[in-house]
């Protein structure tokens, strides 16, 4: 186990370069069971996730091959259709087999992921995408079981009381594309991490239109081929390093990401009184003084992301003024803002809304992470804090986070991974 050592007050300065995607990554992998022929994925991020999902499909007896940041993967010969609750526990998104697995095996065998940090996480959309296209599903034993002898198109509509689902349209794209006939899905998530997966699919030979509007169309061919592709940069990751910019009134350049992704994000930048530049392929943020304050609401995509909701109220912790942050998506994910008030910040959080009434200056303290986004707000609110942050549990980093400490610390940061000793 790791933990950070944050020396605070340092402004970021220079330029810094995104991995691709991760929740575009997962699903793209959990893809490749589609065909047996070979799926080259390039520039993957080097992330716990991505170790899980490959190990995932290893135990599948997928055959994956990593050379340097690619991974060639074929699914040929005997594949095992089950998800163990070993791996499942350790990362939800193993979920993502499920659609695959049965579109081409007719079955699938997924343990259910069970709970997490940020609230309740049902699977019902999952399993209406699975049965609407024609499957037997069944819930025994703390495990999904999907048969079906062939799964057949049908019109579908996918929305949930809470929005769209990410994971759920994912799973029912990836299923629908080897049924018979035409699948429509209403009511689909918008996000860029589904265009790009509908762009891999369609590599593959897939028939997807629509995806990155609410309706997906999906005609069904009897079977795909192999490719090579080159996930998508991570928009979490860029609005993470212009969230770090900004609380540190730093000057950093964000290559190789897509501020096409990110209106709402620079929206909010810009009203946080940065300054942000883009272009096609990089952004500038630069924010001389303190950050004002302003209202952020997460909302499904093009909306605010819930990704990006605790490193901007940890900015937001520091800005002059109140601010109300509502998280829309997750009800549960505020446990960072215990975890900041132990540093100073004002936060008062009452169901989906936190008050953050923005201090000048946060202190350091011993802070513990409990997810991946909110580990990365106590970094951030280290790197503006006086004297030294201990952020424990940093694993929940390493999941989702390409070697920040490195990233952060080229950049200026006073960011050190020390082991623990205990
Ligand atoms: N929901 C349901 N039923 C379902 C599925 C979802 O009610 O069957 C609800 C959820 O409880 C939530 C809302 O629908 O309130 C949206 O959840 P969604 O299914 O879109 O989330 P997800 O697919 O499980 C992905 C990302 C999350 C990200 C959300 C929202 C991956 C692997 N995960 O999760 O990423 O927060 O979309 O954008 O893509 C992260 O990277 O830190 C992370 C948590």
């Amino acid at each position: 186990m790791y933990r950070f050592l944050v020396s605070g007050g340092q402004p970021l300065r220079g330029a810094v370069q995104t991995a691709s995607a991760k929740n575009a990554v997962l699903p793209i992998l959990a893809a490749c069971l589609l065909t047996e022929e070979t799926c080259t994925i390039t520039n993957l991020p080097a992330l716990e996730d991505v170790n899980m999902m490959l190990q995932l499909l290893r135990s599948m007896g997928v055959a994956v091959e990593r050379q340097g940041r690619a991974a060639r993967i074929t699914a040929a010969g005997r594949v095992s259709t089950e998800a163990p609750y070993d791996i499942v526990r350790k990362m939800r998104a193993s979920y993502y087999v499920l659609g695959p697995l049965v579109a081409r095996f007719g079955r699938a065998k997924v343990s259910l992921p069970g709970g997490c940090a940020i609230g309740a996480r049902p699977v019902d959309l999952h399993l209406r995408g699975m049965s609407g296209l024609g499957a037997k599903v069944t819930i025994e034993h703390g495990y999904i079981d999907a048969r079906a002898k062939k799964l057949a198109g049908a019109a579908l509509m996918l929305e949930g009381a809470k929005g769209p689902s990410v994971g759920a349209t994912a799973n029912t794209m990836m299923a629908a594309v080897l049924a018979g006939g035409e699948t429509v899905i209403s009511g689909a998530a918008c996000e860029p991490e589904i265009v790009d997966l509908a762009d891999f699919l369609n590599c593959l030979g897939a028939k997807v239109s629509g995806a990155g509007t609410p309706e997906v169309r999906i005609k069904g061919v009897r079977r795909l081929s192999g490719a090579e592709y080159r996930p998508i940069p991570d928009r979490i990751e860029a609005g993470t390093f212009a969230a770090a910019a900004c609380i540190t009134c730093g000057d950093v350049e964000i290559r190789l990401c897509r501020p096409d992704h990110l209106t709402a994000v620079i929206d909010v930048l810009r009203r946080a009184g940065a300054r942000v530049e883009t272009t096609r392929s990089s952004m500038r943020v630069c924010c001389k003084g303190r950050a004002k304050a302003c209202d952020i609401t997460t909302a499904p995509y093009p909306g605010f992301p819930t990704d990006l909701q605790a490193q901007f109220t940890a900015l937001l912790s520091t800005a002059a003024g109140t601010s109300v942050v509502t998280e829309n998506i997750f009800e549960g994910r505020f446990l960072h803002a215990m975890e900041l008030a132990r540093m100073g910040a004002r936060i008062d959080v009452k169901g989906s809304t936190a008050v953050v009434h923005g201090v000048e200056r946060l202190s350091s303290a011993q802070v513990m992470a409990s997810d991946l986004r909110a580990s990365a707000a106590l970094v951030l609110a280290g790197l503006a804090a006086e004297g030294t942050t201990e952020v424990l549990r940093v694993y929940h980093l390493d999941r989702g986070y390409e070697k920040l400490e490195r990233k952060l610390s080229k950049l200026g940061a006073k960011v050190e991974r020390v082991a623990d000793s205990t």
